[in-house]
């Protein structure tokens, strides 16, 4: 027998203000009609004044639990995705596990920037593994509109706040592809690319939080190549083919590295879960939101095969496999 990782809630939260393109045109010089084409997306939500990271995942998971009908104290581990964190420390997660009425296991952050939630299911999938936990609470939340220089285009149309979550429950499995639960999980990362895109401040060197930087063209060229690479590996390792994936559910960054990344990868476009359009791209939040979005409309049920792939700031980069 194998342990599994396997889902069984899924909640996510978005910010009440919701910021349309329209809107953004009326303060730097843009138009709809180029972050759209570029892009794909339409409007994208921003946290209230006051309204923290910790306060969007909170919500988030308190949904994945509710959704999974269970009692949050038998949480025993909970893993948090942000690039956003409320403060320098203590970690969103440890804020988070204090709302929620945990006392008990352990709660910290992981930084992967966009491919942060990728990174915290494939942790959270080996502590599972390893017996080290039995039920984790896995957490993909930021406030990215506090790190955008709001006067720079070529960035602050892309991004919002958001947030998602999934309860894993380790159960026991045949160790065959038709368990449910993570099938497999790869982790990759390149330093050498860190001015590519990157936030200018940090406690060590600027003592301040900083503005979002990105040489979007360099971005978008390493992201369709990096994100085919590991989600071709996810399908020589688990010996699944790309006919074989129910739902496809990639970090929403940009609708053309999403429609070329499916295309090089022989994915089926109807199989792909867009949600760029509404969120923009909310980072480590974006995946679990859009598998919670999927999830709550119908569309991914228990036993579909799920594909889901990242890549972010670093770069860092990954995939996962996971039966619903
Ligand atoms: N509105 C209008 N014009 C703009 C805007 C804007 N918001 N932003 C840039 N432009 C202008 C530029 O100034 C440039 O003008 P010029 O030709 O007069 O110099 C022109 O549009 C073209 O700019 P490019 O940067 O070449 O545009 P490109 O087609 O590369 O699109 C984009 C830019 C959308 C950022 C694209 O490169 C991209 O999506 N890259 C990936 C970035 C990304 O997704 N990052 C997220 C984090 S990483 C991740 O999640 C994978």
């Amino acid at each position: 027998m194998t342990l599994r990782s396997v889902v069984i809630g899924s909640g996510h939260y978005l910010p009440e203000k919701c910021m349309t393109n329209a809107e953004i045109t009326t303060f730097v010089d843009t138009s709809n009609e180029w972050i759209v084409e570029r892009t794909g997306i339409q409007q994208r939500y921003l946290a209230a004044d006051g309204e923290t990271t910790s306060m969007l995942a909170t919500k988030a998971a308190q949904a994945a639990i509710a959704d999974a009908g269970i009692d949050p104290t038998t949480i025993d581990l909970i893993v948090l995705a942000t690039a956003t964190p409320d403060y320098t420390f203590p970690s969103t997660a440890t804020q988070v596990q204090a709302a929620l009425g945990i006392h008990g296991g352990a709660a910290f952050d992981v930084q992967a920037v966009c491919s942060g939630f990728v990174y915290a299911l494939a942790t959270a999938d080996n502590f599972i593994k390893a017996g080290s936990a039995k039920r984790a609470l896995v957490i993909g939340a930021e406030t990215f509109s506090r790190l955008l220089d709001w006067t720079d285009r070529t960035t602050c149309v892309l991004f919002g706040d958001g947030a998602g979550a999934v309860v894993l429950d380790a159960q026991e499995g045949a160790g065959t592809n038709a368990d449910r639960g993570v099938l497999c999980t790869h982790l990759r990362s390149d330093g050498r690319h860190r001015d590519k895109l990157f936030v200018d401040g940090g406690p060590s060197t600027s003592m301040t939080t900083g503005h979002l930087r990105m040489e979007g063209k360099e971005v978008f060229r390493h992201a369709v190549a990096n994100l085919a690479e590991t989600v071709e590996e996810t399908f020589i390792k688990s010996g699944v083919s790309p006919d074989e994936i129910k739902w496809f559910v990639p970090h929403q960054a940009n609708r053309r590295i999403i429609d070329a990344t499916a295309k090089k990868l022989n994915i089926d476009p109807a199989r792909v879960v867009i949600t760029v359009d509404q969120h923009g791209n909310t980072s480590a939040a974006s995946i679990p939101l859009a598998l919670s979005v999927a999830r709550h409309d119908g569309r991914i049920e228990k036993g579909d095969l799920v594909l889901i792939e990242a890549m972010g700031g670093g770069f860092t980069w990954g995939s996962a496999l996971i039966r619903w």
